[in-house]
């Protein structure tokens, strides 16, 4: 049934609360508010009892795939199980309540978490120092772009080039040429590996800036990072690493051995914090010692026995953001890395990587594999052979909705057609892999046999297909609300709320 809008469920009058009249005289103040500052009209709000909210919004609740209610395999997201323990001492300490403007004696162990946070990801990355402000993958990458700028101006030098594998997440080159830099594609080979023959061509002297992600996008670990790093360095250049990736490294190997220079890494994939709908997220930038003097300040420092904040780095590139990034992600990440420990990040990435070959082996006889090898963290399947039959990539995700999963990333990396690209993460059992695994069968044999039901599915959600470019393009997020009526104008509580 079509859930309405909350405003369409409004009548006149209703209440979730009602307020005795006022008893006690006006506040001299509210004299200072002048007429043309005060509210004349009513808030244009539904009227809706407590239980009308209540059971309007479990409704459209209990209409989500979620993380907690369905398996999430989306390539590239890393979307894992967040620990509900850590949401909770987060939520029942007093970390909530800490103000970044109060004192820092005040506030020493949430500084002391920020601290710690640093030395425990440049241990993980195998890099001297991290910033923890950075909201989000993207922002990582600006920061380190900006980073990069520093880095070369100091020396005198003004490369403008940046390049970037073609298999690379959209982000990247957006965030190179929002700081700045001309961005130059470099072609994957028949490896899914960048070709280091065609990367060669073009790095020059001209070069501020290599940017890898390892594992790239196609699930595949870049193995010649290390002669790229060589070359990279030899061009005057750095290398960056996107690190959305992680999940498949940690406790494996470490970044800042393979050669890169600066990285992010997102603490909303690999470290269990709250992803999508736009997060809280946390994208901290991690840098080899030569770019150390640039990171944004204020950077903590002890003074006697006290973290302190400190803004005397002059060669900083400023603030990225305010106050210190997304403090209660960064306390609920560090909850997590501290709960599991060496060994537990370890045998994260090791049952990841195990999770995403079950399922490359599984699937294989009945989707395409263009890279036919063992993976990391994320398998690359095409509907090549499905769009031979009519149906496409995005007919076999909406299918899968049907059948009770969230369907995988399609149609990303863009070098593979029809990609499917499914990333299973560690936290999912042999039997939620097989059902989904059993999914996809049917799927793969329904593309032979019923190829319009895939071409008609959902056909079982709330909402069938909607036109998700329009969506996009024309989103129509505001409510407009029709013109009261005279006796709603007129309604005496309404009227008790015209001032303030
Ligand atoms: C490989 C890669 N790089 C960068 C990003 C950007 O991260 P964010 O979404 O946190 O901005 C993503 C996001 O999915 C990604 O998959």
């Amino acid at each position: 049934m079509e859930e309405p809008l909350i405003f369409e469920l409004s009548q006149p009058g209703r209440r979730a609360v009602t307020f005795p009249p006022l008893d006690v005289p006006t506040p001299p103040w509210s004299q200072m508010i002048t007429s043309t500052l005060q509210r004349h009209q009513p808030p244009a709000l539904p009227s809706v009892s407590e239980i009308d909210v209540v059971r309007h919004f479990t409704r459209l609740s209990q209409r989500n795939f979620s993380i907690d209610t369905h398996f999430y395999p989306l390539g590239s997201c890393t979307m894992k199980y967040n620990p509900k323990v850590s949401k909770m001492l987060i939520s029942r300490t007093n970390y909530r309540t800490l103000h970044p403007w109060q004192p820092p004696v005040t506030c020493q162990g949430m500084l002391w978490v920020f601290a710690h946070m640093e030395e425990l990801l440049a241990d993980i990355c195998g890099m001297d120092a991290f910033t923890l402000q950075p909201v989000a993958g993207a922002h990582g990458e600006l920061t380190g772009i900006l980073l990069a700028h520093a880095y070369h101006r100091a020396r005198g030098r003004s490369p403008h080039k940046v390049l970037i594998p073609d298999s690379a997440h959209g982000t990247n080159p957006a965030s190179a040429a929002l700081g700045g830099f001309s961005v130059v594609s470099i072609p994957s080979d028949r490896r899914g590996r960048i070709d280091v023959e065609a990367l060669k061509q073009v790095l020059d002297e001209d070069t501020a800036l290599v940017m890898l992600t390892n594992p790239n996008t196609l699930g595949l670990f870049e193995d010649r990072v290390q002669e790229i790093a060589e070359l990279t360095h030899r061009a005057g250049a750095l290398l960056y690493m996107d690190g959305a990736n992680l999940n498949a490294l940690v406790g494996l190997t470490r970044p800042g051995d393979l050669g890169f220079d600066i990285l992010h890494v997102n603490l909303h994939k690999t470290f269990a914090t709250p992803h999508g709908g736009g997060g809280p997220g946390a994208g901290p930038v991690g840098v080899k010692r030569a770019i150390e003097p640039f990171l944004p300040v204020p950077r903590l420092k002890t003074q006697g026995d006290q973290l302190v904040w400190s803004e005397d780095y002059p060669q900083s590139i400023g603030k990225v953001r305010a106050f210190h990034g997304n403090a209660l992600t960064i306390l609920r990440a560090y909850i997590y890395l501290r709960a599991l420990g060496r060994e537990g990040l370890r045998t994260v990435s090791q049952r990841a990587i195990l999770n995403a070959n079950y399922l490359r082996v599984r699937l294989k006889p009945f989707y395409h594999l263009p890279y036919d090898e063992p993976c990391l963290h994320e398998c690359i399947f095409s509907a090549v052979k499905q769009k031979a039959q009519g149906v496409k990539a995005l007919d076999i995700a909406k299918r899968l909705l049907d059948l009770g999963f969230h369907p995988p990333t399609i149609y990303f990396p863009l070098i593979v057609e029809e990609a499917l690209m499914i990333e299973p993460v560690e936290t999912e059992s042999k039997q939620v892999l097989d059902a989904f695994v059993n999914a996809m069968i049917a799927i793969a044999k329904e593309a032979e046999t019923h190829p319009e039901r895939l071409r008609e599915a959902p056909t079982t959600t709330p909402v069938r297909r909607l036109d998700e470019v329009k969506a996009a393009r024309e989103p129509n997020l505001r409510y407009r609300p029709p013109v009261p009526q005279q006796s709603q104008r007129a309604n005496p509580e309404s009227r008790n709320m015209k001032v303030l």
